[in-house]
């Protein structure tokens, strides 16, 4: 089983190198062609068809999982277009690749495809009506790989966080080492999600999609468009006000920051950013647990998990 990984240097990419390891050779792919630490890769630049086609015809891929993406949620509003060819014309391109070679594709997509004004967890076969530019992407995206036919798994996933990467737990800690005070948006409501619990999920329900027989394409008769598409997130839900208080109070107990900090309320309407977000994106994942059995654990575990790798990345660089 040969595997290419798009987006190996993102922070769901980086876990699933190890995760999918065990499931056959896996080539890891970025935009750059270089991992950490200025290790050679495959290159495969989802903004330059050329690139990617290369990356495609490098060699006869069983899988292809994508975890590239332009995620830059507020920048988006500025360079649609340019989203629009990572998050979508690509998806298109693997998607045909896949399709005429008899490869299988897994994907990445987002809560953003939701307008959040729902006040139950969204469901796969709710209509998606995303509010921003990013979102719009990368439900296109996600229209794209249904339409090419290959077999494919679309996983969404929502507010992803790690121990590597540009995220909301570790801008927390450097701002609570730096500020006494802050104040973070208390009406928009989510599950924060580890990247780690991304990649082993993903794991787990690869190994069995892989070993059942290439599901029916997407467009045969009968199928609905969201057949391929599952919810992929941790339990519970909270704020990112609340999400924030966690992390202060465990990051304390784990080490990782002297003291807590206050931590205040505020509404969205009093942090205004260029894209708009949705108020409620809480996913609902009883199709992951009923098709594959998978239960996902509550939000926290996940965090604390992640502070306790934290501390033992700060412990191994000290000594
Ligand atoms: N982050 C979230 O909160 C969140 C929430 C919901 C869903 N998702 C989805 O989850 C998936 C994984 O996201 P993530 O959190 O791991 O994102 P991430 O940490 O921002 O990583 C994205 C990766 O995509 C790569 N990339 C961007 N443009 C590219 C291009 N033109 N060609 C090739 N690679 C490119 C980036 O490469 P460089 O390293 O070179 O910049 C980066 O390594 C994505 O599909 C995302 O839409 C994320």
């Amino acid at each position: 089983m040969k595997i290419l990984l798009l987006g190996a240097n993102g922070q769901v990419g980086f876990e699933l190198q190890r995760a999918l390891a065990p499931l056959g050779e896996l080539v890891a792919a970025t935009r750059s062609g270089t991992l950490p630490g200025g290790i050679a890769c495959l290159r495969a630049d989802l903004g330059d068809t050329d690139s990617l086609a290369a990356a495609l015809s490098a060699a006869r891929w069983d899988l292809i999982v994508n975890a590239a993406a332009y995620t830059a949620v507020d920048r988006a509003e500025d360079e649609p277009e340019l989203a629009q060819r990572i998050n979508a014309g690509a998806l298109g391109q693997i998607g045909a690749w896949a399709a005429r070679n008899g490869a299988r594709v897994v994907h990445y997509s987002t809560d953003y495809v939701f307008d959040g004004q729902g006040a139950r967890p969204c469901r796969e076969d709710d209509t998606p009506t995303p509010i921003g530019a990013y979102g719009r992407s990368k439900l296109a995206g996600e229209v794209a790989l249904v339409q090419s036919g290959c077999a494919h798994l679309i996983l969404r996933t929502a507010w992803v966080y790690g121990a590597r990467g540009g995220n909301f737990l570790r801008t927390m800690l450097r701002l609570a080492r730096e500020r006494e005070r802050l104040t973070v948006v208390d009406d928009q409501h989510g599950a924060p999600t580890s990247s780690r619990l991304i990649a082993a999920t993903s794991a787990a329900i690869l190994a069995q999609w892989l070993a059942g027989a290439a599901p029916r394409r997407e467009h045969d008769s009968g199928a609905q468009w969201h057949d391929g598409i599952y919810n992929l997130v941790a339990s519970g839900q909270t704020t990112w006000c609340e999400f924030a208080r966690a992390i202060m109070a465990r990051a304390v107990a784990a080490g990782l920051i002297p003291r807590e900090i206050e931590v205040a309320p505020i509404r969205t309407a009093d942090f205004p950013t260029k894209a708009r977000r949705p108020a409620y994106s809480v996913l609902d994942t009883r199709k992951l647990r009923e098709r594959f059995g998978v239960c996902l654990p509550d939000w926290r575990r996940g965090l604390d998990a992640t502070l306790g790798e934290l501390a033992e990345m700060h412990a191994a660089q000290a000594r």
